[in-house]
């Protein structure tokens, strides 16, 4: 059958992850689906960067929002990041062009995810982004798919890598935050601008879409209510310690009498718990369903690997025609969803 046609907005270490997972992995992916996929364009900033790949064959366009336009492009993926200009640009663009779009963007869709939502439901194309929310962990397709019959009471987990290396490194090494800081960046999971990672607004970007998929209301990231962990101090997580709990940044939501409650913020859970044990780069994700009943997932929230492994599990539904609608009930729906304001807003 005819190949699905890939335009890549963004050839950063996603985007580049995107192309190896495509290559190196053909022969296990066309098992799950047998139609090609094929990246036909690319589109970055810097042209003559060695990304370590090879792009011949490849058309180059220097303006991403262009990929939208090309014939020979079917679905666009946007890796390039920020929740405006040219990510929110590509994105709208290539939805009103009637391309499906795959994004990893998380800042993206906890600002303008329900209004995306609607323009590519009314365009009839799909808007995916597993990669978007704890990386590697199928975490989304979970929520929609294998718990989908149960009412979700509560979700929370570890949703920023960074946060979790910098407080397992110092309840490791009993060093300070800022010494533990740098070297978190230096690894490469950090967000451009790393505030975003140790303030928990990255977390709570990922929680906001979460919440929508998990109870069916509006992405509402304005709802979420956010502190960090730079206050941390490495004698709150030794006297922790002794009273036998771990310091996490947690991103919660919960269904209480008065709406949905979101909130991140760094949690004292006990160390002997599942959650407790997630360190380092990695995240967990727990979800409580009233038939299912708890639930872990743990896997790789950031990086090349797992961020490219959940673009292209996205890439492989549009190429079997499985299409959900963007977040858990049509967008329509949940744009005239009211949500009970809970706690400050
Ligand atoms: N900065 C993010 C993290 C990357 O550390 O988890 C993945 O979204």
């Amino acid at each position: 059958s005819a190949p699905l046609r890939i335009g890549l907005a963004g050839i950063g270490t996603v985007g580049a992850g995107v192309i190896e997972v495509l290559r190196e992995n053909a022969d296990i992916i066309s098992k799950h689906c047998p139609r090609p996929i094929l990246v036909t364009a690319v589109s970055a900033r810097d042209r003559g960067r060695d990304r370590g790949i090879d792009l011949s064959g490849i058309a180059w366009v220097d303006d991403a929002a262009a990929l939208a336009a090309r014939d020979d492009v079917d679905v666009v993926v946007e890796v390039i990041g920020g929740s405006e200009g040219k990510a929110k640009e590509v994105v709208e663009k290539a939805i009103a062009a009637g391309k499906h779009v795959v994004t990893a963007n998380k800042a993206l869709l906890a600002h303008h995810g329900t209004a995306l939502a609607l323009a590519a439901e009314e365009a009839e194309v799909a808007l995916a982004y597993e990669a978007a929310v704890a990386g590697g962990i199928p975490v989304i397709k979970a929520m929609r798919e294998g718990l989908a019959a149960n009412r979700i009471t509560r979700v929370y987990g570890i949703l920023n890598g960074t946060c979790n290396y910098i407080l397992t490194q110092m309840r490791e090494t009993g060093r300070e935050f800022a010494d533990v800081l740098e070297e978190a960046q230096k690894l490469g999971y950090a967000e451009a601008d790393p505030s975003f990672d140790v303030d928990g607004i990255d977390a709570a970007h990922k929680l906001s879409i979460l919440t929508s998929v998990a109870f069916g209301c509006a992405v509402d990231f304005a709802g979420v209510r956010i502190s960090g962990i730079r206050n941390v101090s490495a004698m709150d997580i030794a006297y922790a310690e002794e009273l036998g709990f771990r310091i996490k940044l947690l991103g919660l939501a919960r269904q209480t009498p008065g709406g949905i409650e979101q909130r991140v913020h760094a949690c004292m859970v006990p160390a002997a718990s599942t959650i407790a044990k997630v360190d380092g780069v990695y995240n967990a994700v727990v979800t409580s369903g009233n038939f299912v009943g708890e639930n872990i997932a743990i896997g790789r929230g950031a990086g090349r690997g797992p961020t490219a492994s959940a673009v292209v599990a996205d890439l492989m539904d549009i190429a079997r025609d499985r299409i959900l609608p963007a977040f858990s009930a049509p967008a329509a729906t949940l744009a005239r969803a009211v949500q009970a304001p809970v706690g400050q807003r």
